[in-house]
């Protein structure tokens, strides 16, 4: 009997801490219209809208065109948006209606010198009619010399969830040429892909318990999954044969990192040796070294972030930029179209002190600028240090979802999962 209890205590306790992170953002603090550590936010951010097939973007990534001796010649912003999020979302629910379909988009932000240049929505050639497209997280190949990328795209269908492959030219920005579908018994709930080669990537699973099973399991366990944050996503390594013999051929699978709780975003470091994964239901980046002859990864440091992270990309210095969402529960408020509900928005660099030079002293007292500090919140980590780049308390910019930084420009691009257009600062 005492056993018993004397389990029963310590499992509660396990529970606990594990859910920590989970229940100290109950409290929703006390956000800012607006903030952006470059500059007043009201005259160096603006929102870009378009119409509203532009809205409810997930990920941006920057393809990159290079010359012939691979010098950056131009950057463009690739966005996946789907504005039927609110009838299909299969990370967080519901599924009510996978008809409305999603698109992509492409925004030159160099293109029209002082006037604005608006995003252009890509048209899917060859797509497969009645094969629905919810695009989420994506990455591409650099073009080299003019030459076309291949890019794969994360597709929320109707029965599963595919990774499409397309091909964009430069010459032809505008225009996608879909390839194949990939899929896979180990495409559970992919989210985000990092590409290692042109035909290679990592990619995300979510969930192992998800909102595709069936009633009531489809409701209660991911839900369970994420609020225990049970560490039972993975990310894999796919390689795509392109001239395998049968289709079943086509994606060799293997697994890259096990035990994560909520695998979300991923993103590779330029140098090609590190990996950084977030962790949204622990509210952590994940961060490993990669072996670039075999894509084996290594776990080497956990970051406690402020807020759930969302999508990850590093900028050419190598610093982590991560997006995410502060308040979960006006996260699932939005998504479920509550009335009135508005959910904040929190982008942050995590950068390794040992490129900080001077400032790598480890602190307690960090991110001194924030209206909200991520010190307020986590304790500052020996491996890398954070510091607040955006923070909304989504009345200008909701639920950010992706934050690009270009280094070249200084300019951060941030996505919003439930909002209108693409954010654009810049010093
Ligand atoms: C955000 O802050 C502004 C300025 O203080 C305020 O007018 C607005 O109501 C706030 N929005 C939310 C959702 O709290
Ligand atoms: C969300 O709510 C608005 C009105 O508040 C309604 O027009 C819209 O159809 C709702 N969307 C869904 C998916 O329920
Ligand atoms: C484009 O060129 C680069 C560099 O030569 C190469 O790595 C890549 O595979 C090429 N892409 C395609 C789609 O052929």
């Amino acid at each position: 009997m005492r056993r018993a209890l004397s389990y029963t205590v310590v499992g509660l306790a396990v529970l606990i801490w594990r859910m920590w992170p989970g229940l100290t953002s109950i409290r929703l603090p006390d956000f800012p219209h607006g903030y952006y550590s470059n500059g007043e936010w009201s005259t160096h951010c603006k929102v870009i809208k378009h119409d509203e097939t532009f809205n409810y973007c997930e990920d941006a990534i920057f393809w990159d065109h290079l010359d012939r001796s691979g010098k950056l010649k131009d950057r463009q912003v690739l966005i996946s948006c789907d504005p039927g999020r609110k009838q299909w979302n299969t990370v967080m629910g519901p599924l009510l209606d996978p008809k409305p379909h999603g698109g992509l988009w492409v925004y030159s932000p160099g293109k029209g010198k002082g006037k604005e240049s608006k995003p252009k929505r890509l048209s899917l050639k060859g797509y497969p009619k009645g094969h629905d497209f919810h695009p989420l997280g994506m990455d591409i190949f650099p073009s080299h010399n003019g030459n076309a990328s291949n890019l794969f795209v994360v597709n929320h269908a109707r029965q599963r969830t595919f990774v499409e492959q397309f091909s964009l030219a430069p010459h032809e920005p505008t225009e996608a040429v879909w390839i194949r579908t990939l899929d896979s018994t180990y495409f559970v709930s992919p989210n985000n892909i990092a590409l290692t080669s042109p035909t290679s990537f990592y990619v995300t699973n979510d969930h192992l318990m998800t909102r595709r099973l069936p009633k009531p399991f489809g409701n209660v366990l991911p839900i369970m999954e994420s609020l225990l944050t049970l560490p039972l996503t993975w990310v894999s390594h796919i390689t795509v044969n392109e001239n395998a013999k049968t289709k079943s051929m086509i994606v060799e699978h293997a697994f890259a990192a096990f035990g994560i709780p909520f695998s979300n975003g991923i993103a590779i470091s330029p140098n090609g040796k590190h990996v950084a994964v977030s962790s949204s239901s622990l509210s952590k980046v994940y961060f490993y070294t990669r072996d670039p002859e075999n894509n084996k990864l290594t776990f080497t440091h956990a970051v406690p972030l402020p807020f759930s992270p969302d999508n990850l990309m590093f900028d050419d210095e190598g610093i982590l930029i991560a997006s995410g969402h502060p308040h979960f529960i006006s996260l699932v408020a939005v998504g479920a179209n509550k009335t009135d509900a508005v959910a904040p928005s929190w982008v942050a660099s995590i950068s390794p002190r040992e490129q900080l030079g001077g400032k790598a002293a480890l602190s307690q007292e960090y991110d001194t600028l924030a209206p909200v500090s991520a010190s307020t919140k986590v304790r500052a980590v020996p491996s890398h240090e954070v510091e607040t780049l955006f923070q909304s308390n989504g009345s200008f910019f909701s639920t950010s979802a992706t934050g690009l930084r270009d280094s070249k420009t200084g300019a951060l691009y941030v996505t919003g999962l439930y909002e209108e257009g693409l954010l654009v600062c810049a010093p």
